[in-house]
């Protein structure tokens, strides 16, 4: 089977330009593209665009720069890799020059162009919109550009006066999500979906994790996402406490739970899924009450997101169930107001309960504003994931919980009247 999910629109590209450069009319903007990065003797990373690079842009390709000059007769320029016979040759096709004036660009250059372009097409200006320290090699330029001008203003009185960071405003661009992205993100829902439906069906006892990984990814790729937004996290027995380990090496056995937070990526946009099961199809009394307890906790989270209400007032509903559940298990023994004020919670449950989702994991946009927590609008994605983990640093611990790592994650669309649950298909085992 394949899942049908159509790629952003060129417009959509256009209309984020469009709106980048009426937010600094002043100035030009610079943007950097990644760079490939050696992984070993002749062997690079797997390239993968910056995010807010591709959100401009929408090319994929490493090393380009693209230059945005409200005003200007050739507003966009990129400088891209030209044309190279022997890359052809042993790694595949670039667009070219000529390829990127099909994507709407208004003029491109070669890369080799740079150095000598960069202080023509910025001629006269004064205000720079570019992220100091992103780019070795452009940091270089902009410094010699402005030392230049420096010199040159006495006689034109032009110089670099300011150098204005524009990855924080492009994070507020991104924070809301367009139709089409939430189309992406839906669709990435999908086929990690389906990835767990086989990872469901692998995991038992005596498999190893890097096996439920391979059926869980094995489906992503079978059905057209052509990377992970994130390396799967596959976590059986007490592994599952260790929130971010991929080390996927460990043997299943009876009676552990399965811990696995992934999300296939499509066109750039990732989803972040957690589920926490039995390999055995059973839960003991103490796995199922731990996990009755997150499960309460993230429906009453869920249930809490709306325009207007913040991320953190998200985690004070999740934050409860669970100090109430600690209470109950045996692990704390304060009054939940206690726990909750003095952060006697924390070595159970020491993430947050949200994070904003989108081209990255962790996507950009800013939680808070003027010192206060932001509140949601309409169109911004977040996750729910709320956890216990009693893992080494739950020193306390009643030794039966011991090792029991739960999570359950889904993504959740802000919508004009409250939320949708975006990965609700997704099956949760039921608290009872
Ligand atoms: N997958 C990383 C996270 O849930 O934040
Ligand atoms: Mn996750
Ligand atoms: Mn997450």
């Amino acid at each position: 089977m394949t899942i049908n999910y159509p790629q952003l629109s060129p417009d959509q590209f256009a209309a984020r330009r469009k709106r980048l450069m009426e937010s600094m009319p002043n100035g030009a903007t610079i943007l950097t593209a990644g760079h490939s990065v050696v992984r070993n003797h002749d062997v690079d990373y797997e390239f993968r665009q910056k995010s807010t690079f591709w959100y401009i842009t929408g090319f994929e390709e490493p090393d380009a720069v693209a230059i945005l000059r409200p005003g200007a007769s050739e507003p966009y320029v990129l400088f891209v890799n030209p044309f190279d016979p022997a890359y052809e040759v042993w790694v595949g096709t670039r667009a070219g020059v000529d390829g990127v004036t099909e994507i709407g660009v208004d003029k491109a250059f070669s890369l080799e162009e740079l150095d000598e372009k960069l202080p023509e097409l910025l001629e006269g200006i004064e205000t720079l919109h570019y992220s100091l320290g992103s780019d070795t090699k452009m940091d270089e330029l902009i410094m010699k550009l402005t030392t230049n001008r420096r010199l040159t203003g006495q006689r034109d009185g032009k110089y670099i006066k300011e150098i204005i960071d524009p990855e924080p405003p492009i994070g507020q661009m991104r924070l809301i999500k367009t139709s089409q992205e939430i189309k992406a993100i839906e669709s990435a829902i999908e086929v990690t979906a389906k990835g767990f439906e086989a990872a469901v069906q692998t995991a038992a006892p005596g498999v190893y994790e890097y096996e439920v990984q391979s059926a869980l990814e094995n489906e992503f790729r079978r059905l057209g996402s052509i990377r992970n937004g994130y390396p799967s996290i596959v976590a059986s027995g007490e592994k599952a406490c260790i929130l971010h380990y991929v080390t996927n090496r460990r043997q299943m056995l009876d009676g552990d739970l399965i811990l696995i937070d992934a999300g296939a990526e499509v066109h750039s946009y990732t989803a972040d899924i957690t589920r926490t099961w039995p390999v055995n199809g059973r839960f003991t009394p103490e796995q199922q009450a731990v996990y009755s307890i997150v499960l309460e906790a993230q429906e009453h989270a869920i249930a809490e997101v709306a325009p207007g209400v913040t991320i953190r007032d998200i985690h004070n509903k999740a934050l409860r169930v669970i100090a109430n559940g600690l209470v109950e298990l045996g692990g704390l023994h304060e009054s939940v107001d206690s726990i909750i004020e003095e952060g006697k919670y924390m070595p159970f449950y020491m993430h947050g309960t949200s994070h904003w989702l989108g081209l990255d994991v962790h996507d950009t946009g800013a939680y808070k504003q003027d010192d206060e927590p932001s509140p949601l609008q309409e169109g911004m994605v977040l996750t729910v994931e709320p956890g216990i983990y009693f893992g080494h640093q739950a020193t306390d611990t009643p030794a039966h919980f011991r090792g029991i790592g739960i999570r359950i994650e889904d993504n959740v669309l802000v919508t004009s009247s409250g939320a949708l649950n975006l990965s609700d298909s997704i099956p949760k085992y039921s608290a009872s």
